[in-house]
């Protein structure tokens, strides 16, 4: 696909629904009981990779243009799929339904696609283990795919050595079938949206600081659930406006839990011009309508606890950081490593491919902005943000950009280019 310098971007866009809620929603809605109904659900294919997942355990889920409807079952009330479970690229998908399959009382498989199988799962294998699971990875390689047999859980407490929501989580859910309360402490806190929807669906979670604590064996009740606005799909819009002289874009209904607006304080610290308007909650959730505009940016250092509340917008933070003044460093966040790709070295390679002045360090980059950027071929190595990533950096650029592999973007937001062209007023 091929992208090339745009005149002002002016108008208004609504993002889709978020995408860690809405696989929580599939995931708590098959645990509770009764039926849960979800409005603004992204229909991107890694949530509909939780949603096969889960009909394969024996949920009926109905997915109308209105609505999702999940018909829940009780923490006990999931069967044994016949075959594996596909995961596709959802890495919330894979590691969140582990924790769930590790309280059952039948074995699973599961496997997604190359991307996948490269992700490492020792993370979650580890604390399972430690709670009484069986759960094996079948090439030996602590990836998928892997072999889960359910089980009775103990209690623990787990500190994990990385801040990852996932880890978080599937541990949480493993904590709905433990035989005492468990908790996980973090490095610094990462996402909390499992915290809010659990408590919304009737589960005990409190936390202090960056533990979380939940009991076992909660009765879950459905609930009707408005999914926010996806920030890390707004994040690619707040970088078109600000980046293209004369933009003016009002992002609407996007979801500013303080657990993800990382990209929202680094953008003001480099002098954006954004403005939040409409505050309000979407089940439990804090909302906002963003209005953006052109601003000269200048370079920043991103680190530190910060790192996990704009983990996946780094790879915007550092094509905006090439149109900032001055020396913008990433660093803390090796964790970019292993995301959809190395996010570290695919930025780096496509953004010097384009002009840029950035070196890759072991925890993240380092660049010098304000050298100009022309048009190059961008592999997007199968990866939707970065694809999404150099759609709107080719915006700022002289000449042509053809990003390879385009069409990933159907993973988190398939109607990503339609929207970008609107506002470009193409
Ligand atoms: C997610 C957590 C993050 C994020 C991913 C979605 C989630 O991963 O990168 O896109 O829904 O819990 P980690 O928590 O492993 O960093």
């Amino acid at each position: 696909m091929k992208f090339t310098r745009a005149e002002a971007l002016k108008g208004t866009v609504t993002v889709p629904g978020d995408k860690s809620i809405s696989h929580r929603s599939i995931m708590f809605g098959a645990l509770a009981e009764g039926t849960t109904r979800v409005t603004n659900f992204l229909q991107g294919a890694d949530c509909l990779s939780t949603i096969q997942c889960f009909r394969k355990l024996g949920i009926r889920i109905e997915n109308t243009p209105e609505e999702i409807r999940i018909y829940g079952k009780g923490l006990h009330g999931l069967l044994a799929p016949s075959g594996g479970l596909d995961t596709g690229n959802s890495g919330t998908t894979t590691r969140l339904i582990c924790g769930i399959l590790a309280g059952q009382d039948f074995q699973t498989e599961l496997n997604g696609d190359a991307s996948i199988q490269s992700r490492p799962m020792r993370r979650i294998m580890d604390p399972l283990s430690q709670m009484g699971a069986k759960i094996e990875s079948l090439r030996g390689n602590d990836c998928a795919p892997l072999r889960i047999q359910g089980t009775k859980l103990h209690g623990i407490h787990y500190h994990s050595k990385v801040a990852s929501a996932q880890v978080k989580s599937c541990i949480l859910l493993a904590g709905l079938y433990a035989d005492g309360p468990v908790s996980v402490t973090e490095p610094s806190l990462s996402r909390n949206h499992s915290e809010i929807l659990l408590r919304h669906f009737g589960a005990s979670v409190s936390g202090e600081g960056t533990t979380v604590i939940i009991q076992p064996e909660p009765k879950l009740l459905a609930q009707e659930i408005q999914v926010p606005g996806d920030i890390s799909s707004a994040a690619y819009f707040i970088a078109a406006g600000l980046l293209v002289p004369g933009s003016e874009i009002l992002i609407r209904n996007v979801g500013i839990n303080p657990t993800r607006d990382g990209l929202l304080k680094v953008c003001k610290e480099m002098g954006a011009d954004i403005t939040l308007l409409q505050e309000d909650y979407r089940s439990g959730e804090p909302v906002a309508d963003l209005l953006v505009r052109h601003s000269s940016l200048h370079g920043v250092t991103v680190e530190g606890a910060l790192i996990p509340t704009l983990i996946d917008e780094l790879p915007v933070v550092a094509a905006l950081a090439c149109f900032a003044q001055g020396k913008t460093v990433i660093r803390d966040a090796q964790e970019l490593k292993v995301k959809e790709s190395n996010r570290i070295d695919v930025m780096t390679e496509n953004l010097r491919a384009m002009g840029a002045r950035i070196t890759a360090t072991e925890d993240g980059m380092i660049i010098e902005g304000g050298a100009p950027l022309h048009g190059a071929v961008i592999d997007s190595h199968l990866d939707h943000r970065i694809a999404m990533t150099f759609a709107v950096t080719a915006l700022g650029a002289e000449g042509e950009t053809t990003i390879k592999d385009a069409d990933c973007v159907r993973i988190s937001y398939p109607e990503f280019y339609k929207e970008l062209e609107r506002l470009c007023g193409a």
